[in-house]
């Protein structure tokens, strides 16, 4: 079994690159087979979770051709099937997006129910509802989302919550469909505007992405396009959040600082330097951090993929902060884990009631899903010690060269399969 084996103490100095985003790349990577002709996608992040995608777009029978590491080529004129239902696609959240594309372009689908973090419950109610409002019968039938529709309409769609997987899923199966579309009450994440602008790069006409309303006119058909999907917002803001937790001096490359205002203006707050330029952001930290509050909310609020690597570094300031999860109900079950590492954490329902310690000592802990598991290997890095952080594939579900990354910045963290290699870890010394 992978773990990472990690020894806290350095403060993380240098360069990183961030990479394309993959809560985008999975829209669109959905979507790329609504046009029967050839769409390049780049900068599409190498990771379990775009491969799954990958191999589903194959599984439909597109053509799909892997250009280089970051580069894919996708065909739709050859997909011969609208079901999915494979052990692969049910462990991802974002198959949910081929009911959406196969249901716009072949008026059917039949898609398993997705998978993804267990991170609270996971409901596709509205999902569901906007597909209906579309013209669409959607039932749940042996654990698969099965639509279909004579045609697809346009309708005025309120969604309930704001709900990034909706909205993007409504835009999806509306692209093609007859007549306007109006999401109200519609997510505005950036990966939401990113799914639009690309959708419209293939001939869509989609406005008002990234306000409540977005505006879909239906068009006959889609066709080939070259797009490059947006840097990923939550891997620059862990790296960011590493960089503050550390004591380091990171300079974050290929961002759009704009999307990282949330965290920015926290890491100010609790005492770090954050200097942003066109593309890049450098986050210094020296001084004991002071204790804040965090409320999580929809973009342009505080990201939730972002609370579990606030917490870590909160967990270490001096005095009382409180974190608030207002997007998943189950989002705090690593608190367990940092405890482990000296963290004085209370949950209380939806908050966390975080008493500042001076230090984290390091060891052994689990991974419970993406994000969390990033943020606990972050606090190692910040720990006295060696820790050793378990279930590791959660994270390497969302970060590419996740420990490449770190040891370029100087962090001492090894991929290990063994207790020999453990053995190994432990008896060097940087
Ligand atoms: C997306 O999940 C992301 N996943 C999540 O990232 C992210 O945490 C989340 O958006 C919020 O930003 C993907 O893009 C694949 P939602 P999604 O629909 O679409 C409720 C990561 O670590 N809801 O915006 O599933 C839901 O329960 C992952 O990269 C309904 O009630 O999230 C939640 O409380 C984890 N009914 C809220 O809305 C629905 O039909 C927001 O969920 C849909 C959602």
């Amino acid at each position: 079994m992978e773990q990472y084996a990690v020894r806290g103490g350095v403060h993380l100095v240098g360069e990183v690159e961030i990479g394309g985003a993959k809560n985008a790349a999975l829209g669109i990577l959905a979507g790329a087979l609504m046009a029967d002709e050839i769409v390049e996608i780049e900068n599409v992040p190498d990771l379990s979770d775009t491969n799954i995608m990958i191999d589903a777009l194959k599984s439909l029978g597109a053509y799909v051709e892997k250009v280089d590491r970051h580069t894919v080529r996708i065909n739709g004129s050859t997909v011969t099937s609208s079901v999915l239902d494979n052990d692969g696609i049910k462990k991802i959240r974002g198959s949910y997006y081929f009911a959406g594309a196969l249901l716009g372009k072949y008026h059917e689908a039949e898609v398993a129910l997705p998978g993804g973090c267990n991170i609270g419950s996971r409901p596709v109610d509205q999902h569901i509802k906007g597909f209906r409002a579309l013209g669409a019968d959607v039932e749940i039938e042996h654990g698969c989302l099965v639509c279909s529709a004579k045609k697809l309409e346009g309708s005025h769609i309120y969604l309930d919550v704001v709900s990034v997987g909706a909205t993007i899923n409504v835009m999806l199966a509306s692209v093609l469909a007859d007549g306007q579309t109006y999401i109200e009450n519609a997510a505005k994440e950036p990966h939401v505007v990113d799914v639009a602008n690309f959708l419209n790069s293939m001939g869509a006409s989609i406005k008002g992405a990234g306000t409540d309303v977005i505006r879909i006119k239906g068009v006959s058909k889609l066709h080939g396009a070259h797009y490059s999907i947006i840097p990923d917002q939550i891997e620059a803001g862990t790296f960011m959040l590493a960089a503050a937790i550390t004591k380091g001096d990171v300079l974050i490359k290929n961002v759009i600082p704009k999307h990282l205002e949330s965290i920015t203006s926290k890491l100010k707050e609790i005492g770090c330097d954050v200097n942003e330029e066109d593309d890049t952001i450098r986050v210094m930290a020296s001084r004991p951090f002071r204790h804040t509050q965090v409320k999580t909310l929809p973009y342009p609020g505080f990201p939730t993929d972002m609370q579990p690597q606030i917490v870590v570094a909160l967990g270490l300031a001096e005095g009382t902060s409180i974190v608030t999860e207002s997007i998943f109900e189950n989002r705090f079950r690593y608190v367990d884990e940092l405890t482990r590492l000296g963290a004085n954490i209370r949950v209380e329902g939806n908050t966390a009631i975080i008493e500042g310690v001076s230090k984290y000592t390091g060891a052994n802990i689990v991974a419970p899903d993406l994000r969390a598991g990033a943020a606990l290997v972050v606090a190692g890095l910040a720990a006295e010690g060696v820790t050793v952080v378990d279930d590791i594939f959660y994270v390497e579900r969302g970060y590419e060269d996740f420990v490449e990354k770190l040891r370029n910045l100087g962090a001492d963290i090894e991929k290990i399969e063994s207790p020999r290699d453990l053995q190994k870890f432990r008896l060097h010394a940087v």
